[in-house]
């Protein structure tokens, strides 16, 4: 026995996945004994992760009974029915999907297009941001990673809401980069398709508004409304949210509030020039800027949609959840430009 924690990953052959794999492969308190992909079951892992020593071969599913958590990087509606099983086996779960996000049933079937499968679940499951939720995962044992436009929304608008400081409802401008859509097949993201084009998408409506408007929720009495508009952007990775409201007190006291709100928040930095998505690229940073047009507030938070979206945020969760350092294998190598 090596002393670390034995874990697999679900999914270990899409974007999250392998992000994840990346990670808890130079993650010096994990041991990464099972990668599950079905179109690369029976493949040995080296062939996929060539710049790892990673020993043995994909499997169809997860043996959850040999190890101590499973990261679960699945398309939604798939690994919601099997976390269960999971977690009778005796796995903790860090679920990089949405299927635990929610709090309300009801709404799974508005937004998933389905019942849920496991909703007495839900209740138990805590919603993976640190930085609302540092206190709460430490017992979790199943962990629902924010999707990665929310994360950035609810990071962008978080202190804001806390503070009072809100006088209007939000608009939230969200961009992303093309691997957000995942790795599988799909028209829309062909190079053809999304190359020097931009549009907006889910207009009336995406799946992440209803996490933002839960998070934000739970920060004041009378949360603002939100209207989300994502949009799709040629780059590779990278999410850019832009987040405007009318301001009820003076930007100074905003600034301030935002500057003490993540002070000791290891990961979402508030900085003084709007981000741009390339400065978080590659990293489990959030960087927010905090602006005004006039009496509008203006406020930019930029991340990587891989990383502190999704996979490296898991990772912080699966650090604080089993009482490591919450930094522990997140340290990113600087990638510029
Ligand atoms: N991409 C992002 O930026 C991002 C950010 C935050 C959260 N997420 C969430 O993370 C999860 C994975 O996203 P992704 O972008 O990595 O997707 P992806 O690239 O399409 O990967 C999906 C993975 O799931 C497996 N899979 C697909 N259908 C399956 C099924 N029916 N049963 C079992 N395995 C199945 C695939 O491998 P096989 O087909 O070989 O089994 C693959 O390993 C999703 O829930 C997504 O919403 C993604």
């Amino acid at each position: 026995m090596s002393g670390k924690t034995r874990a697999a990953v679900a999914g270990a052959n899409g974007y999250a996945g392998m992000t994840l794999v990346h990670l808890l492969a130079r993650h010096p308190a994990v041991e990464l004994v099972q990668l599950t992909s079905r179109s690369q079951a029976g493949r040995p892992y080296a062939e996929v992760f060539p710049l790892h020593d990673l020993k043995g071969e994909f499997r169809p599913e997860p043996d959850a009974s040999q190890v101590e958590v499973v990261f679960s990087c699945l398309p939604h509606n798939v690994g919601a029915a099997k976390a269960r099983e999971w977690l009778e086996a005796g796995a903790r779960v860090v679920d990089m999907s949405a299927d635990f996000r929610l709090k309300d049933p009801a709404l799974y079937p508005v937004w998933y297009r389905q019942e849920h499968p496991a909703s007495d679940l839900l209740a138990s499951a805590v919603f993976g941001l640190p930085e609302l939720h540092a206190a709460d995962l430490p017992e979790a044992r199943l962990v629902a990673v924010p999707g990665c436009y929310s994360t950035a929304a609810i990071l962008g608008l978080a202190p804001a809401v806390a503070a009072g400081l809100v006088a209007s409802d939000v608009i939230v401008d969200a961009k992303s980069g093309v691997s957000g859509a995942g790795r599988s097949l799909n028209l829309g993201v062909h190079f053809a398709e999304v190359n020097e084009t931009l549009g907006a998408y889910a207009i009336t409506g995406h799946r992440h508004l209803p996490e933002v408007l839960q998070e934000l929720a739970g920060l004041a009495d009378k949360p603002p409304d939100v209207t989300f508009v994502p949009h799709l952007v040629p780059m590779t990775r990278g999410i850019l949210a832009t987040c405007y409201f009318d301001l009820a007190g003076p930007l100074a006291q905003l600034e301030q509030a935002y500057r003490e709100f993540y002070s000791e928040q290891p990961f979402t930095r508030v900085v003084d020039r709007t981000p741009t998505t390339k400065l978080a690229s590659h990293t489990n940073l959030c960087l927010v800027n905090v602006a005004a047009q006039g009496h509008k507030a203006v406020v930019t938070a930029a991340l990587d949609n891989l990383v502190k979206g999704a996979s490296g945020q898991g990772v912080e969760c699966f650090n604080i959840a089993f009482g490591l350092d919450r930094r522990l294998g997140l340290e990113a190598a600087l990638q510029w430009p």
